[in-house]
């Protein structure tokens, strides 16, 4: 019998996952917006394909007896209960590395355009209120000759550090533990509290996890430097947004980029929305053609690996 296997709603634009999941056996597609697909279908299934950060948890896994592997479009994994997976012996795999270059590129892409307010000055060039060219007007930060902190140091967070000695920054990043690579960089390790406290721009690209979530909040914003830069470009999660909401009003910090927020979106109504001093990316971090591209054949792959029995390309867990 052909594999079955469950495809969380394609958008994918150039439509290359369905026809080579079709190939690989029969395809059940399920939008996680609406109820699940009938008992009958879901214990058939073998292969679970995660478009999207849909949530998958042990009573859903506990649906589907079959499942042999879930591969997931992305790295990020906090929306899978890894430890669930493993209880039921169900290998999970993610998209690492291919995604790491455009990632650090939307960091400092935030990074850039929220120092030389890029968004506000598009806004006022457009608008009626720009009559004459202004030497004292909407002054930005220097990123050049600058001290960057990078909130974990892993493959993205290296690239980032590339494009930052690019810049002629000066590299300080916060890890779990010190990384050999940063010698290369010349990077030093430092505590989160010291990082906070030197760096001219932060950047937050550590995976969300139970010790990372809500790492940044009231405490930590204060103790940054009131000209700072924050950027998140890791999960929403990572960071308490209220607090973000008062250190940007109150002028505790100078500006934010965000790629990611928790919820996502924000609610319609929330007060960072009303900010001009925080730029707000609809989750684009790994979004080029590229390396989507890219993601998407690795996890069919992982995918096709699984239903196989044969190891995973990249597997997490
Ligand atoms: C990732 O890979 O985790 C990105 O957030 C895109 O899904």
């Amino acid at each position: 019998m052909a594999h079955q296997i469950l495809l969380h709603t394609e958008v994918e634009p150039y439509q290359t996952i369905r026809p080579q999941l079709e190939a690989l056996g029969e395809i059940c597609q399920w939008n996680p917006l609406e109820p699940l697909p009938p008992a009958e279908v879901l214990r058939r299934i073998e292969g679970l394909y995660n478009f999207g950060h849909h949530r998958l948890d042990g009573a859903k896994m506990d649906l589907m007896p079959r499942l042999k592997v879930i591969s997931n479009f992305g790295v990020g994994v906090d929306h899978i209960d890894l430890e669930a997976a493993r209880q039921r012996g169900i290998p999970v795999a993610n998209t690492p590395k291919l995604l790491d270059g455009a990632t650090a590129d939307m960091t400092f892409a935030l990074l850039l355009a929220a120092a030389r307010n890029l968004v506000r000055g598009d806004h006022f060039a457009r608008s009626a209120a720009f009559t004459h060219y202004d030497p004292s007007f909407m002054l930005g930060q220097e990123v050049h000759g600058a001290v960057l902190g990078i909130v974990g140091l892993g493959s993205i967070g290296y690239q980032v550090a590339r494009r930052a000695l690019a810049f002629d920054m000066r590299v300080i990043y916060h890890n779990r533990q010190p990384r050999a690579q940063a010698a290369e960089l010349g990077a030093r390790y430092v505590p989160l509290d010291e990082l906070l406290a030197q760096a001219d721009f932060v950047t937050l690209n550590m995976p969300l996890t139970p010790q990372t979530r809500g790492m940044i909040g009231q405490r930590e914003l204060a103790l940054m430097k009131p000209t700072a830069v924050l950027v998140n470009a890791a999960r929403g999660g990572v960071l308490d947004h209220q607090a973000l909401y008062e250190a940007l009003r109150e002028g505790k910090i100078w500006a934010a980029g965000l790629d990611v927020t928790e919820p996502e979106p924000l609610p319609r109504n929330h007060p960072l929305l009303g900010l001009d001093n925080v730029i707000i990316m609809p989750h684009l971090g790994s979004a080029t053609h590229q390396t989507r591209q890219a993601m998407a054949q690795r996890s069919v792959d992982n995918l096709r690996a699984g239903l196989e029995g044969k190891p995973l390309l990249s597997r997490v867990a």
